[in-house]
């Protein structure tokens, strides 16, 4: 499947991100917990090379909990602090901070040592459209901050929000578009709708999806379109599409219809908790 993908208005997000950078000690990285590296712009690492950071793993409700705690082990790994969210409930507060603690600790240390009173560490929220940046900044600071959209930053002003005497988040999330050369990270963001569905082929990524639900999630596809399964995928779209009623004149399988209804299904969690890449191998169940 060829994706047009346009990231035409990365130049400009980068450019707001790089000068809000300058404002903040800590970068609050938010991916995916369904697509931890998918849901990642490797951008960041430069772009944030000189702060300490912490990668946020949100929408962990809708993911596969075992896999979460082996991204979350790598990212460990890899030196960042790396904590699961769900960013609609705010009971991961306390964790959070002692996250940035222990992110921030040499900064918090170094000042210690000169005897400066710590002011609080500065922190920005960063990530690719709808990973739930406007929801995190919500849940901390209590109350509805201005939704940002899925537009670049135009950063008016800089308000501080304070989470508490230790944290100051800034109010403007940075937004990197997701970065893909390879048509299977292109799938992966399709289908958890991190990608304008205008610019995908949405029969393409539900048939890849099923299949990948039957390789690694067998029972999860089985049990919501029970008895349909075929393994000639074009075969069971149509009867997903017919159990279901999805159908166009003539009763006849709507099979754009079916893809919206199973991507949908994924996407609300109605299929179960799943993740779409292992840390041990980001293809590994995709055919
Ligand atoms: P963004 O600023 O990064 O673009 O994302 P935003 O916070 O707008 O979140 C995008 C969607 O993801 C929202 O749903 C939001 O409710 C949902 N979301 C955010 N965090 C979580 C989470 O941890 N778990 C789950 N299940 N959903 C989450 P929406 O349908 O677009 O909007 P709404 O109707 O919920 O307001």
């Amino acid at each position: 499947m060829q994706i047009q993908w346009y990231p035409g208005h990365m130049t400009k997000a980068k450019r707001a991100m790089q000068a809000d950078l300058k404002l903040v000690d800590l970068v609050i990285e938010l991916t995916d917990a369904r697509l931890p590296q998918a849901g990642r712009n490797p951008d960041i690492d430069t772009m944030a090379a000189s702060k300490s950071r912490i990668i946020l793993l949100n929408k962990s409700d809708l993911a596969d909990a075992d896999a979460t705690r082996l991204w979350t082990s790598k990212f460990e790994e890899n030196g960042l602090t790396a904590l699961c969210i769900d960013a609609r409930n705010s009971n991961f507060r306390k964790q959070l901070l002692e996250g940035v603690s222990k992110a921030c600790c040499e900064k918090l240390e170094r000042d210690r040592r000169r005897g400066i009173q710590s002011r609080p560490i500065r922190a920005m929220i960063v990530g690719i459209p709808n990973v739930g940046k406007s929801t995190l900044i919500n849940s901390l600071s209590g109350r509805s901050a201005a939704k940002t959209g899925n537009k670049p930053g135009v950063t008016k002003g800089n308000q501080w929000i304070k989470v508490d005497k230790q944290l100051e988040l800034l109010d403007t999330p940075g937004i990197l578009w997701p970065k893909f050369d390879d048509e299977l990270t292109g799938i992966k963001l399709a289908a958890a709708g991190s990608i304008s569905d205008e610019v995908l082929n949405l029969q393409e990524v539900a048939y890849r999806l099923l299949r990948y639900l039957h390789a690694a999630y067998p029972q999860t596809a089985d049990t919501r379109y029970k008895d349909t399964y075929n393994e000639n995928t074009a075969s069971w779209m149509e009867n997903i599409a017919t159990q279901r009623g999805c159908l166009k004149k003539g009763a006849e399988p709507d099979l754009e219809k079916a893809s919206k209804l199973i991507i949908d299904d994924f996407r609300s969690g109605r299929l179960g908790r799943i993740t779409l890449e292992s840390p041990m191998d980001a293809s590994s169940g995709w055919s």
